[in-house]
Order: C-alpha cells, then structure tokens, then sequence
C-alpha cells in the first residue's frame, strides 16, 4: 500500500458505528480497575491476557469479554474506560460514533443499570464535548438470554430514556434468532428507540430477514453473509440499510479466513451503504485505522472506495441530516486540501 493512502486514511474524518465498550477494555485497564476494585482475574500479566486472545468462534470471545466485564463495578470504571476510547478515536480523526453497551452484562452480576449509564453518559459528554468527538449510545440486550430479560432491561432503561438513542442485539448469535426478540424490539419502537441487531455474523441470512421483517431494524450489524443472497443484497441496497462492517473482527472470528477474502470491496461494488469499524478493538487488534489500513492494503481499495467508506459512516449514522451533511463537507474539504 501506498504511503499516501495510509495517510490519507490518518487524516480522513470517519464516524464509527459499531463499537462495544466492553469490547475497548485494555489490558492495562483490565488490570487497573481489577486493583482497585479488589476482583480476580485470570491473568497474571498484560502479556497473559494478550495471548489469551486467539479465537476460533464468536463464543471463544465471548466466553472472556464477559470475564473481562466483571472489573466494571463503579461508576468512575464506566466513565473511564469510555473516556480513554473517546481519547483514541479522537487521536484517529474519528469524528462521530455511536457506541453498544451490554446492560445485562453488569446487572447480571449486580451492578445497577443506572451506574453503567451514567459512568458511559458523562463521559460522552464531558470527553467527547472537550475532545470534538459526537456520540449516540445503543444498548444492546444479550440474545443468549431470555427475552424477559430483555423486557425487563428495558424497563430500567425508562429513566434514562434520554441518555440512550437505540438498542440492539448482541452475543452468541447461532441459536438465538432475531425472532426470539420479536416482542421486545416491538415495544422498543413504539417508545421510540433506532434499532439495530447483530445478523448474519455467524448466522445464516434467515437471520437478516428477522432482523429486517420481524425486529424492523434500522440498520444491521455485520450482515456479512448477505452476500450469500443476491436478492438480499440488492433489498439492502435498495433499502439503503446501512451495515456497520468489523473487519479485523471478521478475521479475529474467523468469519474471514484472510483479509484478502473479505466481502467489503464487493459490498461497496453493489451500493451497499457498508462502513468500517472496530467492534471490541482491546480484543481484535486495532480501533478504526487499523481497520481501514489492513482492509485498504489487503484489497487494494483506492482512494475513492476509502471516501465512500467514510461517507457511508456518517450517511448510516443517527444523526440529524444537516449534522450529516457538515460532516461530508469536511470528507469534501480533507480531500481538497488532500489533493492540493
Ligand atoms: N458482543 C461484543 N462483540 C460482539 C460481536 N462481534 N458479536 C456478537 N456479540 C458481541
Ligand atoms: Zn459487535
């Protein structure tokens, strides 16, 4: 790859769509707040969890994300681990993103709805109000659970209402079908929430139908095995259903047996609103640049495929139209300047 397109890449403002806090944890955080909170943890070094990750499956991951969870137990832990992602993506000239937090993840094991969204709220706020970087928070509901539970998660929520834009589904995916949310993804949209689910990562692209027919999704996260279905793809297309694309992830999980396999310049081709993200980037490798860097080098994107890619991220967003066009006249005004 170029030189210049991996500085172009540097200098580009994206907006990242698909990013589970959690999943931003570092090492060094894992062990910061496990000191201060006095929790075990499997791992004696930095280097100890580093090697931990190697995942052949999404539920390899999943298995020690939620280990890793269980040193988030005060409000200041949430506000931290969101302020020092907000601190990378600004680094990263990543401009807007709107972030997933997995509620049932920290009441499951007895920490208050209420302490996780604030820490995360405030610290969206303040950070990302200090650091220029705008923000929407999605909660997710964890689909390995029952759907009770999700309901009952959305109850918590009410208070809160106003910190939270959207929610989502994430977790195990194979055998735990959109349709098994069907009722709470209704209550959802009547009260007003954007939603969005996790299809067709690992599931089939029955799943992406549910997710679009019966959950009414707004947007899909990965719905990478869409292009098993042509019909599929040109319903998306034609739908404008935005999909918010992990590629190191998809490598990380083995969705992709190698970079150079991925579906991303073929969604592009097909008019796919596709953007690039990191998902859990503490657990895959890299936050956005990294993404746009491996996928750009491993299939030869050019410059013009990248500005579509950050186009679509702010085109997909939740933001109102006129904040989106401000931020495609700045892609606009870094790609003349760029060229000048
Ligand atoms: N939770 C965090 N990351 C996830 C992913 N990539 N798929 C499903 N659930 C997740
Ligand atoms: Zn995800």
């Amino acid at each position: 790859m170029s030189a210049n397109i991996e500085k172009f890449i540097i200098g580009l403002p994206k907006a990242e769509l698909h990013l589970h806090l959690e999943g931003s944890l570092e090492p060094e955080q894992m062990f910061e707040f496990a000191g201060r909170n006095k929790i075990d943890i499997p791992f004696k070094s930095i280097d100890e969890v580093k090697k931990a990750y190697e995942f052949s499956q999404l539920q390899d991951f999943l298995d020690i994300y939620y280990t890793g969870m269980n040193v988030l137990q005060t409000e200041q832990d949430f506000y931290d681990l969101t302020a020092n992602y907000l601190r990378k993506v600004a680094s990263e000239n990543t401009k807007h993103v709107e972030v997933f937090f997995d509620p049932q993840g920290h009441t499951e094991r007895g920490v208050e709805f209420k302490t996780a969204v604030t820490g995360i709220h405030n610290a969206l706020r303040e950070v990302g109000g200090e650091l220029g970087v705008t923000s929407k928070l999605i909660m997710c509901f964890l689909r390995h659970l029952d759907e009770a539970s999700a309901v009952a998660t959305l109850e918590d929520a009410a208070p809160f209402k106003h910190m939270i834009m959207g929610v989502g589904l994430d977790s195990s995916e194979l055998g735990h079908p959109p349709s098994k949310f069907e009722r709470v993804f209704g209550l959802a949209k009547e009260q007003g929430y954007k939603l969005v689910a996790h299809a067709g990562e690992e599931g089939p692209v029955e799943y992406i139908y549910e997710a679009l027919d019966l959950l009414r999704v707004d947007r899909i996260d990965h719905g990478n095995r869409c292009m098993d279905d042509p019909k599929l793809v040109a319903r998306i297309a034609e739908e404008k259903i935005a999909l918010t694309i992990c590629p190191l992830s998809n490598l990380k999980l083995c969705v992709v047996d190698d970079m150079s396999d991925h579906p991303m310049k073929k969604m592009l081709d097909a008019g796919l609103i596709a953007t690039i993200n990191s998902d859990d980037p503490s657990y895959f490798g890299g936050y956005m640049n990294d993404n746009y860097l491996s996928t750009a080098k491993a299939l030869g994107l050019s410059i013009d495929d990248l500005i579509q890619l950050a186009r679509n991220g702010f085109i997909g967003s939740f933001l109102e139209q006129d904040e989106i066009d401000g931020y495609l006249a700045q892609i606009d005004d870094y790609v003349a300047e760029f060229n000048s």
